[in-house]
């Protein structure tokens, strides 16, 4: 027996976090966040490259990918029920923004797209779902991939220039021509190298629900969801 599942894909900066964990608090699931874990073996990466002399750059140019998943194993790297959902451990404490930051974001879309890395992953995602809880996973191939037996399958978009646009202002900056274009840019190289890689890719799921909230606000797209997941889940 395993916990219902509701898989939440789409591109970055497209919401799927925030809006996940509002839907599992609101429906008394677990949010599951796999892009924590993509960048937590990436942050691992980067300070085993650093080990090495290698301080800037793709840490896969100095690591090969077991020794970063063992690396990642000796230090601990895992999800951690946090009460609302889970949170992403090394060393036995919170990663926070470490995660976050530019070093792990510049490189996180090469160490994704290794298929070790992507099985070691998966198979931790897999292994707490079967543990009995519900959860929100959102990714890129949570639908297609890890759980394509999933309940409940979203597929969120918006354009590029939307999703540039609240990410900065999640950064706390000005929204100006200038910067709407570096982001953008960003976003759509971002975009392109995890659509087109061999192993994964992010692409809609078939039997998903696809929602473009370029014009939607982010309550109405958490209500949106829960909508759909009442009458799967019954009383949820
Ligand atoms: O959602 P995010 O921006 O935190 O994801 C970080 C990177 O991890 C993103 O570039 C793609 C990768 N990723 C992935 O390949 N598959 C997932 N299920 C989740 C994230």
């Amino acid at each position: 027996m395993r916990g219902g599942v509701i898989a939440i894909d789409g591109p970055s900066a497209s919401g799927k976090s925030s809006t996940a964990r509002a839907v599992a608090e609101s429906l008394g699931f677990a949010h599951l966040d796999s892009g924590s874990l993509y960048r937590g073996v990436t942050l691992v990466a980067l300070r085993e490259a650093a080990r090495q002399g290698q301080t800037t750059g793709n840490p896969l140019a100095a690591v090969d990918p077991e020794t970063i998943l063992r690396a990642a194993e000796d230090r601990g790297l895992m999800l951690q029920p946090d009460g609302a959902g889970f949170t992403a451990y090394l060393e036995g404490e919170p990663v926070g923004s470490a995660i976050r930051g530019a070093e792990v974001t510049a490189n996180v879309s090469a160490v994704s797209a290794v298929p070790v890395v992507r099985e070691w992953i998966n198979s931790r995602l897999r292994a707490l779902v079967r543990a009995g809880r519900d959860v929100v996973v959102d990714g890129r191939d949570i639908g297609t991939v890890v759980f394509p037996d999933a309940d409940l399958k979203i597929f969120l978009t918006a354009t590029p220039e939307a999703r540039a646009g609240r990410r900065i202002s999640q950064r706390g900056k000005r929204v100006d021509p200038e910067r709407l274009e570096a982001e953008t840019a960003a976003l759509a190289a971002r975009d392109h190298a995890d659509s087109t890689r061999p192993v994964a890719p992010l692409r809609r799921p078939e039997d998903a629900i696809a929602l473009d909230t370029t014009s939607m606000g982010f309550s109405e797209q958490v209500r949106f969801i829960i909508e759909l997941a009442r009458p799967i889940f019954g009383n949820a």
